[in-house]
């Protein structure tokens, strides 16, 4: 198959994790004969500092005509103090816009060897392999009237949702089931919210398509307190937009580290952004220290969700899963007798599991 992805670098580490994404496409390519071709754009300070945007036009133009995008990661200092149109992050969420990214997957997952990196006790957090995907263009965060009024002493925010935006949600939810243990949670808060009660109903008439997913209805306060009492119960979650924003944070304690997080957002015929949860951690940027698993993980995320590349994606997630129990980690992974090296080396060690299995 030929796929062209457009690489946003972006800001501190962003580069370094982008590097070992496309390293890692590169050995998929060759071992599957598949053609990938790359273009890097930029965003973030980086695009502020040579274009003097956080999102120039052609940017946008090169992630319109791709058939994926992988973003590494934008800010930094050197930009905290600049006014809030011209901040890297603008060029994030300004990118997700005009790709008209509806979707937010954040899969969380807790590999044996760091079961101890977690706070929760090692054994309520062994197995959890879950999937969160959450609705990013409505809900609370983007409903009219949000505004303060009777002179400062009453505020108002406005939760709406179009019954096509839960729709399609829901059924990239049911989809993504599909692709892993065909077991699904839809997460609302439908005993106060009419937008819970329609979710409810979605959900309801969806599930005649795919029978062969598996359904239940959760209020959002037990799904909090599911995540991190039983969270091994959980396969999919799909939500609304601010439930999935905090209940996927909340979810992320379960790795340990943010460097092992990835994220993808997607829309309806497959396009999408694929980045690293983590930032640009301006700490440790230019010192190959970077955990580039993130990143790695995130690619794998786009060969199963934008190219249908099963079985590669696989094969990428095996090799991850491998390399840290044969106990490789970076500086930010503690690991019982293990081996510390350098973001490159782990990104090496994948790329040798590749091409070993
Ligand atoms: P951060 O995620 O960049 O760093 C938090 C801590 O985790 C730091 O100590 C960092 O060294 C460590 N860390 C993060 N990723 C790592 C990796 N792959 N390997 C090893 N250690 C890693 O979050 P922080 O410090 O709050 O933000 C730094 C900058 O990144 C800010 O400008 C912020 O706005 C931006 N940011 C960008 C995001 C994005 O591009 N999606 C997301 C979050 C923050
Ligand atoms: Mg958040």
């Amino acid at each position: 198959m030929k796929k062209h992805i457009v690489l946003l670098p972006g800001d501190g580490i962003g580069p370094e994790v982008t590097k070992a994404a496309k390293r890692v496409l590169e050995a998929v390519a060759e071992r599957y004969q598949h053609t990938f071709t790359f273009e890097s754009q930029d965003i973030g300070g980086a695009a502020i500092d040579q274009q003097g945007s956080p999102l120039p036009e052609n940017t946008v133009e090169a992630c319109k005509k791709a058939d994926a995008v992988f973003l590494g990661a934008v800010g930094g200092p050197k930009w905290d103090q600049l006014p809030g149109h011209m901040r890297p992050e603008k060029g994030l969420l300004g990118i997700r816009k005009q790709l008209g990214l509806f979707a937010n997957l954040r899969p969380v997952k807790a590999y044996q060897q760091l079961l101890h990196a977690s706070p929760l006790k090692p054994e309520v957090v062994a197995g959890s392999d879950l999937l969160i995907v959450r609705e990013l263009t409505g809900g609370l965060y983007f409903g009219e009237p949000s505004e303060r009024r009777k002179n400062g002493k009453e505020v108002v925010d406005t939760l709406a949702y179009q019954k096509e935006e839960i729709e399609r949600i829901v059924e990239k939810g049911f989809e993504s089931a599909r692709l892993r243990r065909k077991h699904l949670t839809s997460v609302d808060k439908a005993n106060v919210l009419e937008s819970s009660r329609m979710w409810r109903e979605v959900v309801e008439e969806k599930k005649k398509d795919y029978p062969d997913v598996t359904v239940e209805h959760m209020l959002v306060d037990a799904a909090a307190m599911k995540l991190v009492t039983n969270p091994s119960a959980f396969d999919v979650i799909v939500t609304e937009n601010m439930f999935g924003d905090i209940l996927s944070d909340e979810a992320s304690v379960l790795t340990g580290s943010l460097g092992m997080l990835p994220s993808a957002s997607v829309r309806s015929d497959g396009v999408g952004l694929y980045e690293p949860v983590h930032g640009s951690a301006p700490d440790i940027a230019g010192e190959n220290k970077a955990n580039p698993l993130a990143a790695i993980l995130s690619t794998a995320m786009m060969l199963k969700h934008s190219f249908q590349m099963e079985e590669e994606a696989e094969e990428i997630e095996k090799a991850v899963a491998d390399v840290l129990q044969a106990r490789y980690h970076t500086a930010d992974l503690q690991i019982t007798n293990g081996v510390q090296v350098s973001g490159s080396e782990l990104a090496n060690k994948v790329i040798e599991q590749l091409s070993t299995s």
